[in-house]
């Protein structure tokens, strides 16, 4: 499974990348208001497109499919790791044909039901996000949801991905890995958590330790 880190914050994505951890970043406009400070969008787009080697979700503003697809064609011509991200709405859908008709990708994102999952892939989508997170804060089974969509997509060998987003704790990680998502996005608190289990801390300690009573230098 792929791993994207769902941030715009640069040294959240230089730290990840360095240490080799992540496969592709997403972003949403409400990152880019937390993330971009005094930097133009364009700029900062253009800036982690070049830190990280695989794809960059840039999502469009617009709500009407003309401005949508202007926007994404201006988005994608940033570099080449850019992926342009709609929303799921007819006006999302219009847009994503057009722009995969350009051959420029897109994913489709606030997915909540597997049949807009089904619609984003007529669509073209290179990418479908299934917000996990949200459904499961309004009382649904969002990774029911990753399950059911992987069902739909092998059923009918639909090739978009689908990046299991919206991802709250490694759980949710776990589950979407053992249900075969194609890649997950996390935020840079969950990347780290996955690292963490308190054996290993202990471990390491103790190995430590007992290299300490040997007083020796390696
Ligand atoms: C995905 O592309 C979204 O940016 C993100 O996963 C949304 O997560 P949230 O529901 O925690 O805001």
């Amino acid at each position: 499974m792929k791993i994207f880190l769902d941030t715009a914050d640069l040294s959240e994505i230089r730290r990840a990348a360095d240490a080799g951890l992540i496969d592709g970043i997403t972003t949403n406009p409400s990152l880019l208001a937390s993330g971009a400070g005094d930097r133009e969008p364009a700029e900062l787009f253009r800036e982690i497109a070049e830190i990280v080697d695989g794809p960059v979700s840039a999502e469009v503003v617009a709500t009407e499919t003309p401005t949508m697809v202007e926007e994404g064609k201006r988005l994608a011509a940033l570099h080449d790791n850019i992926v342009v991200k709609v929303p799921l709405t007819e006006a999302g859908l219009r847009a994503c044909r057009q722009l995969r008709d350009t051959g420029i990708r897109v994913n489709v994102t606030l997915c909540f039901s597997a049949v807009q999952a089904l619609l984003a892939a007529k669509a073209g989508a290179t990418f479908i996000s299934p917000f996990v997170g949200r459904l499961d804060d309004v009382g649904q089974d969002g990774i029911e949801l990753v399950a059911e969509i992987r069902e739909i997509y092998d059923e009918y060998g639909i090739e978009t991905e689908i990046l299991a987003a919206s991802l709250r704790h490694p759980k949710h990680v776990l589950q979407s890995a053992l249900i075969g998502a194609d890649c997950a996005t996390l935020p840079p608190k969950v990347l780290y958590q996955l690292l963490k289990h308190p054996l290993t801390d202990v471990g390491l300690e103790r190995f430590l330790a007992d290299w300490e009573t040997l007083g020796r230098d390696l």
